[in-house]
């Protein structure tokens, strides 16, 4: 069948679709309502069936006699270690790890916080997590302590699960410290902070709320898998909103495990024969869904990469690993290779190793601009392919299905849309807009399967933010335009999240703690072009009045608190000080005329701008700093 014929299929009779979808995995028992609404009036996808995710990721693998094949491969370059894991493998170490969760008093719907590095014991924790029906919930390592509490205080985990440290290139970064100072912060009071010890960075354990890893691993008794229902919550994974508190995005296991599968045969077009690799990191959808659950759920091999495309030890290290590995399929960010291109422009490590065993290249996380799309085409000589997802869907919603037809490329566009997603563009009226016209893109409610059918413990906050804005439909964040033929650009946010580096940021959070510096009268935070990163944050300062200050210095201090309070992650590096912000009469600080200033493009002046002047003093500020650059 035709990609065309397949999508319209799924649009115009989504409940036959995603039926017989459905059967592309193995319940316990099948779902006896396709779609139905809870009590909030939320759309849920399966309801009436049995499955358990662990179950799909591992035991029906080795029940079809497939149990001495690689399921797992875990590359290092930072601890110079290669290990294999078979499916065999997996099951062991997910049963102890669930038997010692059990042990620790972990039941199903508790929740279980994993802050933890790129390493297999993470994906075991996940897994055994799912095997009994406890939610895990990933919080990304480059967060600061103070992000770990503010989510250990919204999920109440009974359990957290951490390692001594984690290594970013050669410099190692202590994670208990952090996990100290993040349950001190908390009002909510973890029971067990279980800790793995690292060779080269080991953690003080404060018993009885600390257990060392090892020790209740080897006294783990095995746990077998637990019969879920498909609207049990798997996971919970935090992302950034537009205000100051993270969203709690809420994944399903039965709807989830049919996206999973899905996407893998058809988006990513992957046999069970494929190694598949997402160089992420566990803490990101993408982590999730394609690290773990994905490639595990499909059958084949993924790639576990513990270091950074350039420096560990060289910007050769993601051709190393295709050649090494043999990987079929590759997902990483843009700014993966911007980086890479920066380091090796002409491609000269990528000669010296064989990658004749990749079939296609998959970019996605922030806009794939044309210049690393054409450098990459011309490198590989495959098809490079961007698509568009975010953490709330947990699965691609434009991208080319590989796995059912290819068509062309067009440079900026991330593809047409995936089964089961129908895109419009609406005005700020909430308008429908015709093609071709940019606008916000909206996407018809309900969402297929795998995407969030909640926000955890929040609907409110979950109707405001994604359904209140015009009925009946999704409300992305994103700009877009649809052209003539039905492919779609993304043209970037329209709120205040910003991309660094593949990595979702909220500007309204780091506001917050830049205007809590006791010289900061106001402040705007802005994403600003960047070479490398795609965006980085630039904080705007007004002084309070009579306080004396060396711009420096408050520059050093505010980096400072962005970094402990947020994390590294933000790559928080400049504030400029200004006179004053540009405001609407009402007193709205003009971000969007700052944003563009900033990015030299052109500025339609609001109407509603209480003195154009504004935008002028801090024009000349920009240009300073770029020639101070
Ligand atoms: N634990 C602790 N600190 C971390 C961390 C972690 N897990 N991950 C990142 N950090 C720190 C880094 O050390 C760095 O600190 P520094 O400012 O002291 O140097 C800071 O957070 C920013 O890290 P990062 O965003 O990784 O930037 P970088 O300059 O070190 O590397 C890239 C730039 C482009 C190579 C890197 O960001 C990258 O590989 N990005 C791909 C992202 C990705 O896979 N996204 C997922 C979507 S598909
Ligand atoms: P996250 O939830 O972290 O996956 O971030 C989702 C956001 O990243 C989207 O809302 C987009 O703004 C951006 N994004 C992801 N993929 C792409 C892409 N292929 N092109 C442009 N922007 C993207």
């Amino acid at each position: 069948m035709k990609y065309k014929d397949f999508y319209n299929q799924s649009i115009d009779q989504p409940i036959e679709f995603w039926e017989k979808q459905s059967r592309i995995i193995n319940w316990f028992k099948p779902p006896t309502e396709i779609l139905s609404q809870d009590e909030h009036e939320l759309y849920r996808w399966y309801r009436g069936g049995k499955l358990n995710t662990s179950f799909l990721a591992i035991d029906q693998h080795i029940e079809s006699g497939n149990g001495e094949k690689t399921a797992l491969i875990y590359d290092s370059p930072v601890t110079h270690k290669v290990e294999h894991f078979t499916y065999n493998d997996l099951l062991v170490r997910v049963e102890k790890t669930a038997g010692f969760l059990k042990e620790l008093g972990v039941e199903k719907g508790d929740r279980v916080i994993i802050y933890m590095p790129m390493i297999p014991e993470t994906a075991f924790a996940m897994l055994a997590c799912a095997r009994i029906g406890a939610v895990h919930s990933v919080v990304f390592g480059g967060f600061a302590s103070n992000e770990l509490a503010i989510r250990i205080d919204d999920a109440r985990p009974k359990v957290l699960l951490t390692a001594s440290g984690g290594l970013e290139i050669d410099r190692v970064i202590p994670y208990k410290p952090m996990v100290d100072d993040a349950c001190d912060q908390s009002i909510y009071k973890v029971e067990h902070v279980v800790v793995l010890q690292r060779d080269f960075v080991t953690a003080e354990l404060k018993p009885p709320r600390d257990r060392d890893w090892q020790d209740l691993y080897e006294n783990a008794p095995r746990q077998g898998y637990v019969e879920l229902d498909a609207t049990d919550p798997l996971y919970i994974i935090y992302t950034s909103g537009t205000t100051g508190k993270p969203k709690g995005v809420v994944r399903d296991n039965g709807g989830h495990a049919v996206a999973m599968k899905f996407s893998m045969e058809y988006v990513y077009g992957v046999s069970q024969d494929d190694v598949y690799w997402a160089a992420s990191d566990f803490g990101w959808a993408v982590g999730h869904s394609y690290i773990v659950y994905g490639p595990l759920i499909h059958g084949c091999t993924t790639i576990l990469f513990e270091g950074k495309p350039t420096k560990t030890p060289d910007a050769g290290t993601f051709w190393r690993i295709i050649e090494d590995h043999k990987v079929n399929i590759f997902f990483t960010a843009p700014t993966a290779f911007r980086a890479i291109k920066k380091e090796d422009s002409e491609g000269k490590l990528k000669m010296k190793y064989d990658t004749s065993s990749l079939k296609r290249q998959f970019l996605a996380g922030e806009r794939c601009d044309v210049s690393t799309l054409k450098w990459l085409e011309d490198l590989l000589k495959v098809p490079v392919i961007d698509h568009w997802w975010q953490t709330e869907s947990g699965w691609p919603m434009i991208a080319q299905m590989t796995g059912i037809e290819t068509y062309p490329v067009k440079p900026g566009s991330s593809g047409k849309p995936v089964t089961g997603y129908q895109f419009e563009i609406i005005d700020d009226a909430g308008n429908l807009m015709p093609r071709g016209k940019e606008g916000s893109l909206v996407i018809k409610y309900p969402l297929p399967p795998g995407c969030l059918p909640n926000l955890w413990n929040d609907v409110d906050r979950f109707k405001e933010s994604y359904l209140d804005f015009v009925p009946g439909y999704y409300f992305s964040g994103d700009g877009a335009y649809i052209d003539e033929d039905g492919y779609i650009f993304i043209t970037g946010r329209i709120d205040d999240v910003i991309n660094v580096a593949g990595h979702r940021l909220s500007t309204s959070d780091m506001e917050e703690i830049v205007a809590s510096h006791s010289s900061v009268a106001e402040c705007a935070v802005i994403g600003v072009n960047d070479e490398i990163k795609g965006q980085v944050p630039l904080g705007l300062i007004v002084v309070k009045e009579g306080v004396d200050i060396i711009p420096q210095k408050l520059e050093k201090d505010l980096i400072e608190m962005v970094r402990q309070r947020l994390g590294a992650v933000a790559a928080f590096k400049t504030s400029l000080v200004v006179k004053r912000l540009p405001k609407t009469r009402s007193g709205k600080i003009l971000r969007k005329s700052l944003r563009a200033l900033a990015n030299r493009e052109t500025i339609a002046l609001p109407s509603t701008i209480e003195d154009p002047a504004v935008l002028d003093e801090i024009e000349a500020i920009f240009e300073l700093h770029r020639k101070a650059d």
